[in-house]
């Protein structure tokens, strides 16, 4: 049996896997809501995830009736980019800037100014943006500058529970490639960046490739976690990867679009390529020697949940989305922007806001409920658009994730998309990846891609239906909201 544990946003999951990649338990426990001090700004607690992770582990071990012994190895995912800072006793500094956190603005601009925007695309095929960890450092540096001082290691998410397991800092090419300190062609830490900002190379762990051996289960933690002592814990990856290697995202073709808390289109490349604008990331795949490409909208399934805690607490989802399935195509003109938390592809902006636009008295919560998961869907579609223009050919679209799970909403992203959507046996995405990789690292799969194309099947279709010649022209009109809205958004954020 293979352990795959992936620290999401909302919790963490631990799953265990057969030879044959069969499920045979899993179990989640939740983590605490993120912590939004002010707009923009979002926090987690490190030891909340660890606490999670342990929780999970050992119902998932419990589910399967199986003792750790069993298991053979372990892969770890996470959510990217969140900003973990150790001391020098190993202790968590203060709380982690996560993914969604947008706070960093000045910090991008001032590394733009510093190596020039051109340079840094050429060191780390991208350039920085206020999601990425380093901007977050540059803030701590800037504002906390008692905390920076005390820094001695630096963390993805993941990797801090790593460290936890096994007592090792180690990390992996594609979760380091949404730090902006990775060299993404080389897959190597950037030392053009880390020197040219005047950061210390040691805060950094080793970084290895992500089916690779990096580090093995202590005896104190195997007594905690029910795990054994000695089993080895692969490299892993960042969850977009992850989630793309349980969506057999490995081979060129076939692209994956994954709506949890934020929503992503993911294409495999063998050769590494990217968007000049960096409207979209290219970093490292969790395929040895190659790369992926992705573009993120910010709020996708976190604009539904905010809309149902917000305004219809205690609803459950598919109570929502059966409510949207009562309105027309296009919710009598009325459109979401769904840039809650800013947005990244295509707009790279930290300042937008989301919102309704097109609201009339004749308006219903359905319109309302309808319009917020087609906004999420242009979003995408704005993804994929910048993803075909590199020239990734695009077959169908594999969907996961909260949002693929609701045959309303694959019908309508079908149609948005344009393209046929498909969904698979396995709809485990990053805990599901994370197993295969272990089990990649142990030597039962020679490959990634043999893994995948041993344990995954295609099981459901569909394709755009009469609603896609309306919804080709309706993006247009979404499309061009952004650009009308823009100048306000940066009054706003005078404002606050
Ligand atoms: C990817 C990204 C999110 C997080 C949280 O770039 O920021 O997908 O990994 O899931």
């Amino acid at each position: 049996m293979w352990l795959g544990i992936d620290i999401g946003t909302g919790g963490s999951r631990a799953l265990l896997v057969d030879a044959e990649g069969r499920v045979r338990a899993g179990y989640t426990a939740a983590h605490e809501e993120m912590r939004m001090e002010r707009p923009l700004w979002a926090e987690q607690r490190p030891e909340n995830w660890w606490d999670a992770a342990v929780t999970a582990v050992r119902g998932a071990l419990a589910a399967a009736g199986i003792s750790g012994s069993d298991v053979k190895a372990i892969g770890l995912s996470g959510q990217m980019h969140g900003l973990v800072m150790l001391d020098r006793a190993g202790s968590v500094i203060r709380p982690a800037l996560i993914w969604c956190d947008q706070r960093s603005q000045a910090q991008v601009d001032a590394v733009h100014a510093r190596l020039g925007r051109e340079n840094v695309l050429r060191y780390i095929a991208n350039p920085v943006l206020t999601g990425f960890t380093l901007p977050k450092l540059l803030w701590v540096r800037d504002h906390e500058p008692r905390n920076f001082e005390r820094v001695r290691q630096v963390l993805l998410p993941k990797d801090y529970v790593r460290y936890r397991l096994t007592g090792e800092y180690a990390s992996e090419v594609s979760d380091a490639s949404g730090t902006a300190l990775f060299d993404v062609v080389n897959r190597r830490w950037s030392f053009e960046m880390v020197d040219g900002l005047g950061l210390d190379r040691s805060i950094l762990p080793v970084c290895r490739e992500s089916s690779d051996p990096a580090g093995t289960i202590t005896a104190e933690i195997a007594e905690l976690t029910g795990l054994a002592a000695g089993t080895p814990v692969v490299g892993g990856a960042g969850d977009q990867a992850a989630s793309a290697v349980g969506n057999g995202i490995v081979e060129p073709g076939i692209v994956s679009c994954t709506i949890g808390t934020s929503g992503v289109v993911f294409a495999h490349m063998e050769k590494v390529a990217y968007d000049p604008g960096g409207r979209v990331h290219t970093f490292c795949h969790a395929v040895r020697g190659k790369w992926h490409v992705m573009g993120v909208t910010q709020g996708a399934g976190l604009s539904l949940q905010w809309f149902r805690n917000q305004l219809a607490p205690g609803a459950d989802y598919d109570a929502l989305t059966a409510e949207a399935s009562r309105a027309a195509a296009g919710a009598q003109g009325l459109f979401w922007l769904p840039y809650l938390m800013g947005e990244r592809t295509p707009h790279l902006d930290a300042q937008a806001r989301g919102g309704w636009i097109g609201l009339t008295a004749s308006a219903t919560r359905a319109d309302l409920i309808r319009a917020v998961i087609e906004g999420v869907s242009y979003s995408q579609r704005d993804c994929l658009d910048l993803v075909e223009a590199l020239g990734v050919e695009v077959n169908s679209v594999r969907a996961s994730g909260g949002g693929a799970k609701s045959a309303f909403w694959r019908q309508l992203l079908a149609s948005i998309l344009n393209k046929r959507v498909v969904t698979l046996e396995t709809q485990e995405g990053s805990a599901y990846g994370a197993a295969l990789l272990a089990m990649v690292g142990s030597g039962e799969f020679g490959s990634v891609q043999e893994a995948c194309r041993a344990v995954i099947c295609e099981t459901d279709s569909v394709s755009p239906d009469g609603d896609a010649a309306f919804y080709a022209k309706a993006h247009r009109v979404y499309a061009g909201l952004y650009g009308a809205l823009k100048p306000v958004y940066a009054e706003i954020a005078n404002l606050t």
